[in-house]
């Protein structure tokens, strides 16, 4: 016991040091952990590129061939030659016209409404075992020939910042950009609110059979 405490002291002096250190090192206003980030590490994390209008996506290009070649290199184990998805891997390409199926297809093809995005998930998220490893150019080049199998971009089609933003996606025109919930605007609403009596419930997740009638919050909440 004694032997332990003997011990534990001088690293719980040195610990007291230490924080005395950090301490004089803290800024006015600061507490004092960590350093600056530079601008060199801010720009490792700043990968994002925007679904719009491509804000972010960085130089380069590719053409559909080049993507298929990568493609076939990095990608095809998993999604299938022609992006038709192996075994329970995503598939990226078909998927027209089912989006009001009871199973939909979601799609590159079928669903994504922006172009940009495609360039922005690859780049940071695939090949799934090794992510962000791919150049922009090859991002460029796989983005090209996944839109292409898609037929979405003719066979000559070349990616890059421009043209990405250019490209209509087939479903870009199903999304409701203007979302009217308040807590997506933040702006809470403080007077002259909605009635309640005004409001129509049009579906609810029982009536579209995904909660079972007799365990729903309706008849557990109520009061008795
Ligand atoms: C080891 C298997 C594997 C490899 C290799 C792989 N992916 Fe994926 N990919 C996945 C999985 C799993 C998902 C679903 C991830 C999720 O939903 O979180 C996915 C998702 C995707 C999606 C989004 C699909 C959608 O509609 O949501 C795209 C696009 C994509 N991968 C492209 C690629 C490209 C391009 C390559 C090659 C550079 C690649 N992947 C390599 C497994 C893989």
């Amino acid at each position: 016991m004694f032997n332990s405490l003997k011990r534990a002291l001088p690293i719980c002096m040195s610990l007291i040091v230490a924080a005395g250190t950090f301490a004089r090192a803290a800024e006015p206003g600061h507490f004092g952990y960590g350093d600056k980030a530079t601008p060199e590490q801010i720009a490792g994390w700043d990968i994002d590129a925007r679904g719009d209008d491509g804000a972010g996506l960085p130089p380069g290009k590719g053409t559909v061939q080049r993507g298929s070649e990568v493609y076939a290199e990095q990608c095809a184990a998993c999604h299938g030659t022609f992006g038709e998805g192996e075994g329970r891997f995503p598939k990226l390409v078909g998927g027209a016209g089912t989006l009001r199926d009871d199973r939909p297809q979601l799609t590159v093809g079928s669903y994504w409404p922006f172009a940009p995005t495609l360039w922005d998930y690859i780049n940071r998220a695939m090949p799934m075992p090794a992510p962000h490893t791919l150049s922009a150019d090859d991002v460029y080049a796989l983005t090209a020939y996944i839109l292409n199998l898609n037929d979405v971009v003719p066979n000559e089609f070349v990616a890059d910042r421009d043209s990405l933003p250019k490209v209509k996606m087939p479903n870009r025109d199903s999304f409701i950009w203007t979302d009217p919930r308040p807590d997506t605007m933040a702006r809470p609403c403080m007077s002259a609110c909605a009635n309640p009596a005004d409001l129509q419930i049009v579906s609810t997740a029982e009536g579209r059979n995904l909660t079972p009638r007799t365990t729903g919050p309706l008849d557990t909440m109520q009061p008795k």
